[in-house]
Parts: C-alpha cells; sequence; structure tokens
C-alpha cells in the first residue's frame, strides 16, 4: 500500500514564516509516515499538476528561518472565485473539478492551504465540494478573524518598528515631519503595532477616520513645546474624516490602497508650513527573514496542520487563541474581518503613551 500523501499549497501575496509552516508540516508528516507533495505558484499549481515537488526534511533544512515561500505563490490567475446569482463566493465546477484531478493525479489524500481571506475562502468551497481541506491562516494584515494572530504579522511589525527608528533620526537632524505609509488593508493593525514598537507621535489608521483639524493643531502643539521632529505612521487604508480611501493603478492594471501618506503630508505642510516627507515601506513589510517568534509559530502551525490531517478533521482551519495553537471551522474562520474596535487594548494604551491617532 503506498503511504498517505498531503498537497501543501501557498496561495495570495507571501509573508515572512510561510517557509516556517512548510518545514514544520514536512517533519511532522516525516514522523508519521506521510509523504508531502508541493504545488507550485498557489492554486494554479493545481491546474498544472505535473509541476509538483516533493518535499522532504533533508530538502527542506534551514528554509524556516528564510522569507518568502519555496512553492511560489500568486493572488492571480485562473483559480478565482467568482460571485454567485446572491452575491456570494463560488467556484466553478470545473475548477473544483481540476483540483480533484490535480490530488487525484498525484496521489494526494488531503490539502493543505496556506493563505489569507481570500484563498481560505477558496478552500472553504473546495471543502465543501467534497476535498479533504485543512487552511493555515497567513496575513501581515493580522485581520482574520477566529485566530488572534497570523504568522507574519510579527515580522512586519518589526519592520515598520525598525523604519520608524530609521526616519526619528534623519527626522530629528532636519527638524522635519516624516510620514511612513504601511501596509495592512482596510486594518490598523500593523500601523498600531509597527508604530508603538517604534516610537511614533502620530497613527493613523482606516478604523479612526482622522480629522485634519486636530492633527495640524496636534503637530503645532509639539512644536510649541520645542520637539524637533515628528514621525507618523499612516496605513494605507486610512483616510480623512472629510475624504476617501486613496487608490492607485499598479503596472499591471490592479487597484491597490496607497497614496495616503502623501496626502497627509501636504495637509500638514500647507497648514502648518512644516518641512514635510513621505516614505512608502511597501513589500519591505512582507520580504525577508521571519522573526523568531513567526518561525516558531509558523512551524507550530504547520504541525497542528498535520495533526488534523492525521485525525481527519478536513474543512478546519488552525489558530492561535489565548496563547495555544488550535483551530476552528473553516467556515467560521472566512469572511469576517478582526478590526480594531474603541475596546481594543492596544489602541487605549497608545492613547496614554500620547500618540496621536486621528481623533
Ligand atoms: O494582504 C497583504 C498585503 O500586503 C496588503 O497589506 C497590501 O495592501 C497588499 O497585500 C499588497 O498586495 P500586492 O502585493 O498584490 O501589491
Amino acid at each position: 500500500m503506498p503511504a498517505p500523501r498531503l498537497g501543501i499549497l501557498t496561495a495570495g501575496g507571501d509573508c515572512a514564516g510561510l517557509n516556517a509552516v512548510i518545514r514544520g508540516i514536512v517533519c511532522a508528516a516525516a514522523r508519521r509516515n506521510i509523504e508531502v507533495v508541493g504545488f507550485t505558484e498557489g492554486y494554479e499549481g493545481l491546474l498544472h499538476p505535473a509541476s509538483t515537488r516533493i518535499l522532504t526534511p533533508a530538502g527542506t533544512r534551514g528554509i524556516e528561518s528564510t522569507g518568502g515561500t519555496v512553492l511560489g505563490s500568486t493572488n492571480k490567475g485562473r483559480f478565482q472565485l467568482r460571485r454567485g446569482p446572491g452575491g456570494e463566493s463560488i467556484l466553478s465546477d470545473a475548477l473544483v473539478r481540476a483540483a480533484r484531478q490535480a490530488l487525484d493525479q498525484n496521489r494526494v489524500d488531503a490539502l493543505i492551504v496556506m493563505g489569507g481571506d481570500g484563498s481560505l475562502r477558496t478552500a472553504l468551497q473546495l471543502s465543501r465540494a467534497g476535498l479533504r481541506v485543512i487552511g493555515v491562516p497567513k496575513t501581515i494584515d493580522n485581520d482574520l478573524d477566529s485566530t488572534d494572530v497570523t504568522f507574519g504579522f510579527d515580522t512586519a511589525v518589526a519592520r515598520v518598528a525598525g523604519a520608524v527608528e530609521n526616519l526619528r533620526s534623519t527626522a530629528e537632524s532636519h527638524r522635519r515631519l516624516l510620514v511612513l505609509e504601511v501596509m495592512g488593508r482596510h486594518t490598523g493593525w500593523l500601523a498600531l503595532h509597527g508604530g508603538v514598537a517604534g516610537g511614533a507621535d502620530i497613527i493613523l489608521l482606516p478604523e479612526i477616520p482622522f480629522d485634519g483639524d486636530l492633527l495640524t493643531k496636534f503637530v503645532r502643539e509639539l512644536e510649541r513645546r520645542g520637539q524637533r521632529s515628528l514621525v507618523a505612521v499612516v496605513a494605507e487604508g486610512s483616510r480623512a474624516k472629510t475624504g476617501r480611501q486613496i487608490r492607485r493603478q499598479t503596472s499591471t492594471g490592479d487597484s491597490r490602497l496607497g497614496g495616503i501618506g502623501n496626502y497627509v503630508e501636504s495637509l500638514v505642510a500647507s497648514r502648518t508650513g512644516r518641512e514635510t516627507r513621505t516614505c512608502s515601506l511597501g513589500h519591505l513589510q512582507r520580504g525577508g527573514a521571519p522573526t523568531a517568534f513567526d518561525r516558531v509559530l509558523g512551524q507550530q502551525f504547520g504541525v497542528r496542520a498535520v495533526e488534523l490531517a492525521g485525525d481527519g478533521m478536513f474543512g478546519r482551519m488552525v489558530s492561535y487563541r489565548f496563547g495555544s495553537v488550535t483551530d476552528v471551522a473553516l467556515a467560521d474562520a472566512v469572511n469576517r474581518r478582526r478590526v480594531i474596535s474603541p475596546d481594543t487594548q492596544m489602541l487605549r494604551h497608545a492613547r496614554a503613551l500620547g500618540i496621536f491617532l486621528g481623533d
């Protein structure tokens, strides 16, 4: 009888810690005599089932400390959900058939998907169609409900904090206000944690549309108190109370959040005369080696995913709750965004530290 086989893939935008999850899966599977087959380029790999890689403990040694994903990923391509008649997300029968064929062709018994909200919604559809699927939550935005933290977030926070520190020294030399635009999509977790960790004076979040008058007043007040420089961390999804989110077209024609940092720069500079510059941290937040926390969490998530497969617990997503690794139903985990609320403890603490939060 052939050994049982797990298929794995990494889908959507990458983040630090994906390779740690892969390593965790491969090692935990090997101890149970389970083979691991990696599909490359995200879900696209299911449409090219010949381009798979057998992953072994020896072949993946050391990858837990590296950035990116050794399997490649894509958030474009043909394997996309579409809207059903009632506005719900559905996966065409043809794509479900293709996925089933790819798994059969590679003798795969169950599929582990590492992805963010969109990719896990696709995983849920595959699970509802009868495939044995397990989800592992991944995103620097940390916006997935049903898990207190996703791997990749801690690394991105460290990148933001480091950037704030670097900006502080040059801002101080030139008596400037420096604006740092960071990722996070429609939530401000990354801006909030990165800004607090780096010692920012101002943090603007999507959850709190900012008041331009109060922002200007705050800058003037710090100036009056003799503070030479200011650093503002601005989440890409934030907006002025009187405005809307700002988007830009990428070179391939996609629309992405971006540009609010420049808006804040012009607003403050025109109203206060303060020399201001903007820097967008961009994909530096996603790339590079994961922090120790993300290496540990990633490997733990990988081990848990294999345990779920071993116990036949399909349609589940690995999760981190109250300090331990656990699991939840995929159906409960997707479609619900985790946002910052007025009771979020970190928000209260940031206010207590004297950080201006837009209101
Ligand atoms: O969801 C992760 C994320 O990095 C967001 O924070 C950001 O808005 C988006 O992906 C960027 O996507 P892309 O890499 O496709 O430009």
